[in-house]
């Protein structure tokens, strides 16, 4: 992580104390956002443990963020249908969005309607141009934030150790495969890179899976980096994570 990125571990007895101190820290960098270039842009993170934090951010917390000026993206996809059980959209839609009085032209979900997870991310690729309005830059574009889980292997997002995307310079979105013991398998996913070009990363990760791997990121950092996608995260300015107290 270079100097210049401001480290933060916030740790927590209970998923539901994490989740609430992740949502001030998004009300926080919203206002922020908002007050200093008109606009909050985060990429949410699929999977299971941000659930909770969804549904504060559809109950106490949505009177505290000016939906109009938020936008909401995903760090990545499971290629199933919108209304499938697995698809991160879906989560989101259910346990917050549907919720809360955002613009429908603020939610910009990756398609899963494509014939290929490949087509997909050519057409997510495009709409992040267009919404960041550099469709012939060659520069990354600066989300705000991106909200981000670990899997047990180290993965984040659907970065998968040893994949070859992990290799990715130049795309902004690429399709995965996740490995067999991981369904679905067939995903769409940010890269490294553009991950790395966001203003602030807010990892929420718990559950006795990963603590293993948890303790590998901090405790052996130049060894977890050559690993694991999550330790090879380093967003502009701050990397936060709020995690599981060790007992
Ligand atoms: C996904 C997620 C993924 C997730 C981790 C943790 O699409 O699966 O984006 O990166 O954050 O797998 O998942 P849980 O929160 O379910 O443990």
């Amino acid at each position: 992580m270079g100097e210049s990125v401001i480290p933060g571990v916030h740790s927590f007895k209970t998923l539901g104390e994490a989740s609430l101190a992740l949502a001030e820290r998004i009300v926080e960098a919203a206002g922020v956002a908002i007050e200093d270039h008109g606009r909050y842009t985060m990429a949410l993170s699929g999977g299971k443990t941000p659930v909770l934090l969804y549904n504060l951010l559809a109950s106490e917390f949505a009177g505290r963020l000016g939906w109009n000026s938020v936008h909401l993206f995903w760090g990545d996809e499971r290629f199933v249908p919108q209304d499938h059980p697995d698809n991160n959209f879906r989560m989101a839609y259910d346990a917050w969005i549907s919720k809360i009085p955002i613009p429908h032209q603020n939610i910009h979900r990756i398609p899963t309607e494509t014939a290929t997870p490949e087509e997909a991310a050519r057409s997510y690729e495009q709409t992040l141009k267009e919404f960041f309005d550099s469709p012939g830059k060659k520069s990354f574009p600066v989300f705000d934030a991106m909200l981000l889980g670990v899997g047990a292997d180290g993965h984040t997002a659907s970065l998968f150790p040893g994949s070859r995307i992990l290799g990715e310079k130049s795309r902004w979105v690429v399709s995965a495969e996740a490995p067999p013991s991981v369904f679905p398998k067939e995903r769409i996913t940010l890269t490294l890179p553009l991950i790395n070009s966001s203003r602030e990363v807010l990892f929420l990760a718990f559950g006795e899976e990963k603590k293993n791997v948890l303790k590998e990121i901090f405790e052996v950092p130049e060894k977890a980096k050559k690993v694991y996608p999550a330790a090879m995260v380093k967003p502009r300015e701050r990397l936060q994570w709020y995690l599981e107290k060790e007992v």
